[in-house]
């Protein structure tokens, strides 16, 4: 990860049960070389004692616009940061936050910050699905903030699902890119596959898999963030990118994909083909929706096209191409396999049988694998720190070959 060392961060810290998570934050971020100064509102000193934060960041909290009778002077506050962080920021403070109510020295400092102003929102899964707090992030992000997105798992509600405190490592990586990664891939077109695809047998059935197309998405997010200009052809039902920036074009079917892949691939430099495509298509398209009328069904299937072969066919000097492999046993040897015959420069091999990896979660365990034999190992992280990894990775891949 790249060096905060010196960078000056306000800390805002609203009154939800992840505060404590904000002390393992400011932590992070100290030991990074970070100055931070930090501001609560009157409802996170319910839940963590300023004392906590005042100790690990080695100044006083600021709580109100005045303590006593001295009074805090919030804009010079937002004029000293790089940059400010809320979180976790509650419901309540994002409302504030969008509307400008300055009833606070929290929502004050934000109103009088000149620096990027990142949001952590946390809260219950359906204050996060709420119109209001849906409308409230999109104003907050038209205003030019940056929205970290909330994590998915068990809630302090006991319920399941989106509106978690990102991870402080996560919330971390994210203010580090900003800072050195913002616009590194200027220029840099790259084309992006992922999610699913859906092979139709008649009218309303269709082969398909369990493929998110969260991994290709978070790539796509990822490239787009350092400046890149990405082309993400996307399979049917895929989560799809917060990044408006971003071209999607929709497909269903590998033929579609492949189309559309090849299309793109002579104007790229960078091709990163992390769908999980369909191997057999129905041999025929029944044109009637099949009647249930004996007990077996056959059903004769043929391959689809391999777009990463047919780009790696395609690949000219000074393109990249990388893939993945979904491997369950002989990892390694199946992956180079896979890469010399579908001429990639990169692979990234993961294995759905590791605890926390593969379709649908919101983490990834990966190696990258090169021709050259050289493999790099990963631990579990989220499928965002996984997509930075790759971007770099390829990022080092142009480097070098500039060079030569
Ligand atoms: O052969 P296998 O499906 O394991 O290879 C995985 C890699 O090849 C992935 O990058 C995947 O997107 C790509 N692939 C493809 N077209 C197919 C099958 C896989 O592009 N028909």
């Amino acid at each position: 990860m790249p060096s905060l060392h010196g960078k000056k961060i306000l800390l805002g810290v609203s009154g939800s049960i992840a505060a404590y998570k904000s002390a393992i934050l400011l932590r992070l971020l100290i030991k990074e070389g970070c100055d931070v100064r930090v501001i609560m509102t009157s409802s996170a000193k319910d839940f963590v004692s300023p004392l906590t934060f005042s100790t690990l960041s080695r100044h006083p909290v600021a709580t109100d616009v005045h303590q006593g009778d001295e009074w805090i002077n919030h804009v010079e506050w937002g004029l000293w940061a790089d940059a400010m962080i809320i979180a976790p920021a509650t419901a309540h403070t994002l409302a504030r936050c969008a509307h400008g109510l300055a009833s606070d020295m929290l929502t004050a400092t934000y109103l009088s910050a000149k620096c990027p102003v990142f949001f952590a929102p946390a809260m219950d899964l359906d204050m996060w699905d709420h119109p209001s707090t849906r409308e409230n992030i999109n104003r907050l992000q038209s205003f030019g903030n940056f929205i970290i997105d909330v994590g998915t798992g068990e809630l302090a509600s006991g319920l399941s699902g989106p509106g978690r405190l990102a991870e402080p490592e996560d919330i971390l990586l994210q203010l580090a890119e900003y800072f050195h990664y913002r616009q590194d891939m200027n220029g840099l077109k790259v084309l992006i596959n992922a999610g699913p695809t859906y092979e139709a047998i008649d009218p309303v059935r269709y082969i398909g898999n369990h493929s998110t197309g969260k991994m290709g998405v978070a790539i796509a997010e990822e490239f787009s963030r350092r400046g890149a200009e990405v082309f993400l052809v996307l399979g049917p039902e895929s989560v799809v990118p917060e990044n408006q920036h971003i071209h999607i074009e929709r497909i269903t079917s590998a033929d579609e994909m492949l189309a559309a892949c090849m299309h793109r691939f002579s104007h790229v430099k960078v091709a990163v083909l992390a769908a999980a495509v369909a191997d057999y298509k129905p041999a025929s398209v029944a044109a009637e929706k099949i009647k249930k009328s004996t007990d077996t069904l056959s059903l004769e299937l043929v391959r689809t096209p391999d777009i990463a072969e047919a780009l790696g066919k395609m690949k000219k000097p000074g393109q990249h191409l990388i893939g993945f492999a979904l491997e369950t046993s002989e990892g390694s040897k199946n992956a180079r396999e896979k890469m010399t015959r579908k001429n990639m420069d990169m692979i990234v091999l993961n294995n759905p049988r590791d605890a926390g990896a593969g379709f649908g979660h919101d983490t990834n365990k990966v190696s990258f694998l090169f021709p050259d034999n050289k493999e790099e190992h990963f631990e579990l992280k989220s499928k965002r720190a996984v997509a930075h990894d790759i971007a770099e990775a390829i990022h080092q891949m142009i480097k070098a070959n500039a060079k030569k």
